[in-house]
């Protein structure tokens, strides 16, 4: 499918009873057991299926599916807000003694996040030149997780060389978190290019309505690079 139709249809088969194109808003928190030992088995993650709204829900499961084809991941996770998805990305892999790379050249609720948030739980961040890749590996040592930067920066509009980027961090198995909410993936998608994770503010543009907050995260592909490729967004 070509992305113009993936935006519109990707994630979703209409339903088979009325037909309808358009996504459900699935109004539940809760969902039915077929019996105590179904319901086991889902808590137990033995089989497949919708244990409760906040893990998953249908109508975000479209969602998350839609962004990750977008991008050419292979799955994705559906968020609040764009900043819950950065969070979520960097938490997930790193914890306290960790460092993460970046540079400054970024949206400013992702800098303020990193530069005064993390370090109170322990996660530091690095600040690199995004011109000069060189730099970025200067500051990769053993307890980088990962590498952190905006294809197009927000408000600079500063292009980064993350494949660049993605070879160097990779060379020292440190996986690559792009956030590409400025170009989405119309214009630019990251996994082709050698990104890990993709995190989007769908808030922003790819979803803009100036009326509601999104996020997601997504993963390409079984990567043969240091970790899945995922996609999230927000
Ligand atoms: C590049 C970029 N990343 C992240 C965010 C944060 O997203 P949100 O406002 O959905 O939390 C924004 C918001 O404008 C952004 O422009």
């Amino acid at each position: 499918m070509k992305i113009d139709t993936i935006a519109v249809h990707g994630g979703y088969t209409p339903d088979p009873t009325t037909k309808a194109v358009a996504v459900p808003v699935y109004q539940t928190t809760s969902y039915a057991f077929d019996n105590t030992q179904h319901g086991a088995d889902l808590f137990d993650l033995k089989v497949a299926g919708n244990i409760y709204t906040r893990i998953m829900n249908p109508t975000t499961d479209v969602l998350e599916k839609r962004v990750a084809e977008m991008e050419g991941g292979i799955a994705g996770l559906a968020l609040a807000s764009g900043m819950a998805a950065i969070t979520y990305a960097v938490m997930t892999i790193a914890e306290a003694g960790d460092n993460i790379v970046t540079s400054s050249a970024l949206y400013g609720g992702t800098y303020n996040l990193f530069a005064h948030t993390f370090p109170q739980y322990g996660i530091e961040v690095r600040f690199a030149d995004y011109r000069d890749p060189g730099a970025w590996e200067k500051l990769i040592d053993d307890k980088t997780k990962a590498v952190f930067c905006e294809s197009v920066g927000n408000p600079l509009g500063n292009v980064v060389d993350f494949g660049a980027l993605a070879r160097i961090a990779h060379a020292r198995g440190v996986p690559v978190i792009v956030d590409n909410t400025v170009p989405t993936p119309y214009l630019c998608r990251p996994f082709e290019h050698g990104a890990d994770i993709v995190v989007h503010s769908l808030t922003s543009i790819l979803a803009a309505t100036a009326i509601r907050s999104a996020a997601s995260l997504s993963t390409p592909a079984i990567s043969p690079g240091p970790s899945t490729r995922r996609s999230f967004a927000g």
